[in-house]
């Protein structure tokens, strides 16, 4: 095969220099001459291409791949039994809200690996123009929620460091060190009470239910439950509550009961944030600390804030893109990575060629390289946000993209962007996206960071406990779980977030929802995001397309470019001819999704992860 190739290969070579780009040569020739001539990019305006058409019937006989369709409202969750719950809010007519927070809390019961009471995570809500009673927001307003864990109050910089100055990755993953303060109960309950319009009760009914009387488990349970076992088994209450066969966890179909966290979710329904924070939970949180050497005191759970956020803002193809702000790294980074690549005729390179895959894969190095150096807790550090989002900087760093190869990641490094170009300004992560009938949107990721945290649940609450300390920065160049490097502006301080890169994302299209969605999968998530994106607008593909097709991934650091099976091997054979090296890993990311269009409810659950459900109604 390659020796066939090969003659073809070198006559485009002597003809045009750009062997690389097989499959679309001329569109490549051209691309070759315009960057040349305009070094910077001469792109002040978006180039407009023939798959922009918002009003394209979706349904197509050439789809391999179909949504789910709904007329009223749409859920799609990683789990069957909480995508249920948030349906039945929207067909008694709570709004997306009611429905999002109910989805949030039953997923800490029914999918325990990374729905939790116990984490923290993100909310991005859009507010329909329609004035809702009793609504704490503006009609047409999208905020952006942030519920992420902070550091303890004693947590120190150098905290996770042996003693020879090595990052010791046991104590920031797997000991109550790794606990960061958990915001997911302080975020839901604030987001129902500002804008809800369902009861408290309500909203946690099904997550009491479920974890009182049990839920059947399926095989993705069961196998997760196996798989971290020996870790699970260090926590006493981990033990009692997952594996009550024996050491076993209950068998496929047999139902798991979590009597403790039903107590919890009775409190929260009863005391509302305050039982959590300051009350019964409190306590015991508290004792089960001190017993294990934790950190965290009385005074960092009564200190917890939400914070309600200017979500990031970016235009890409006439779509408006509104993503997560730091803390998190995944809005800024999608916003950059769609500025790199707006100029860039992506639809008529095609969907991964390897043309487009090379744009791509530069793009991302480019912004994973900034992520590494500019990116942390903006309460803490001078993160330049609109400096990393805006065309100028693009323009500056598109201009650095050799368009015939790949530039190693040696030789990329963190680029310059100004601190205010414009005036002032695991898979074990899981995602939801609502969208109701009076135009709410909403996009939610949130996590225990590593599949079931730290492992361990504290005595007496049912609640398992994140690791999210490990998302800090042990040290400049030390990685966390994910392999992503950070740097000053994301080491530990007392009261700090740690940077994530969680990206719920919402797309509007002339003011209106147009796509809510996001995903897990640690430093993929916002490669993950792009692409279904991209697969939308630039590919016209429907979302379930755009969601089941094969993903690739670059992170600068390590220099792999990691692609899922299913690509093809020419397309693979193009770009290790121009410098990358290629890695087939696991399948990435596990998005769910829901598409507003013409009057209807297009929705997917990500095959990548079993138990998902789109459901409308
Ligand atoms: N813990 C994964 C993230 O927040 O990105």
């Amino acid at each position: 095969m390659k020796n066939l190739l090969r003659p073809t290969l070198e006559k485009a070579n002597v003809n045009s220099g750009i062997s690389w780009l097989r499959p679309a040569n001329l569109m490549t020739a051209l691309l070759v001459a315009v960057v040349t001539a305009f070094p910077a990019g001469p792109w002040a305006e978006p180039v407009s291409t023939a798959s922009i058409q918002p009003e394209k019937a979706i349904l197509a006989d050439r789809d391999i791949f179909h949504p789910v369709i709904a007329e009223n409202g749409m859920v799609s969750s990683q789990q069957t039994l909480a995508t249920e719950a948030g349906v039945a809010v929207l067909r008694q007519g709570g709004n997306a809200i009611d429905a999002a927070v109910t989805v949030g809390f039953t997923l800490a019961v029914t999918l325990p690996r990374a729905g939790n009471l116990g984490g923290g995570g993100f909310m991005l809500i859009h507010l329909g123009r329609d004035e809702q009673s009793g609504i704490d927001g503006k009609p047409g307003q999208t905020v952006a929620v942030d519920y992420r864990e902070t550091a303890p109050l004693t947590a120190a910089k150098d905290m996770f460091l042996d003693e020879t100055g090595q990052a010791d990755t046991r104590e920031s993953r797997y000991s109550y060190r790794a606990v960061g303060v958990p915001g997911t109960v302080a975020g839901l309950t604030m987001i129902l009470q500002k804008y809800g319009t369902i009861s408290l009760e309500r909203a946690l009914e099904p997550a009491i239910h479920l974890a009182e009387n049990g839920f059947p488990v399926d095989r993705g349970l069961y196998e997760s439950l196996i798989v971290v076992k020996k870790r699970m088994a260090a926590s006493p209450a981990s033990l009692e509550i997952f594996y009550p066969n024996e050491g076993m966890p209950p068998a496929i179909g047999e139902l798991l009961i979590q009597k403790d966290l039903a107590w919890s979710l009775r409190q929260i329904a009863k005391h509302g944030a305050a039982a959590f924070y300051t009350g019964a939970i409190a306590e015991k949180l508290l004792s089960d600390m001190s017993a294990h050497q934790g950190l965290i005191t009385a005074r960092d759970l009564a200190g917890y804030q939400p914070v309600i956020r200017e979500p990031v803002r970016g235009n890409y193809r006439g779509y408006e893109i509104l993503s997560m702000p730091p803390p998190s790294s995944g809005g800024v980074h999608i916003i950059q990575m769609l500025n790199l690549l707006e100029p860039f005729p992506i639809a008529e390179l095609g969907h991964n060629t390897a043309a487009t895959i090379h744009l791509m894969a530069q793009s991302m190095k480019l912004a994973y390289a900034d992520r590494a150096v500019h990116l942390g807790d903006p309460d803490f550090a001078p993160v330049p946000t609109r400096g990393m989002i805006s065309r100028t900087y693009a323009d500056e760093l598109r201009a650095l993209i050799d368009l015939k190869r790949d530039t190693p990641s040696a030789r990329i490094s963190a680029g310059r962007p100004l601190p205010h170009q414009l005036p002032a300004e695991s898979n074990q992560t899981t995602h939801f996206s609502v969208m109701d009938n009076r135009g709410n949107a909403v996009a939610n990721t949130y996590t225990l960071n590593l599949s079931f945290g730290t492992k361990m649940t504290a005595a007496g609450t049912g609640i398992l406990l994140n690791n999210q300390m490990d998302d800090f920065s042990a040290k400049p160049g030390a990685p966390n779980a994910y392999g992503l490097i950070g740097g000053e502006f994301n080491a530990i301080a007392p009261g700090k977030r740690m940077l994530s890169s969680m990206s719920p994302t919402l797309v509007l299209h002339k003011g209106v929802p147009y796509l809510a969605t996001g995903s897990p999968g640690g430093s993929r998530i916002i490669t993950t995001t792009l692409q279904v994106l991209m697969n939308v607008i630039d590919h016209g593909m429907n979302i379930a397309s755009a969601t089941n097709a094969v993903r690739v991934h670059h992170q600068w650091q390590p220099d792999k470019l990691r692609i899922e099976s299913g690509l093809g091997l020419d397309t693979i054979r193009l770009l290790e001819e121009m410098g990358y090296p290629i890695e087939t890993r696991d399948a990435m990311g596990g998005t769910q999704s829901v598409l507003f269009q013409n009057g209807l409810f297009f929705g997917a659950s990500d095959p990548r992860r079993t138990g998902g459900l789109t459901l409308g109604y």
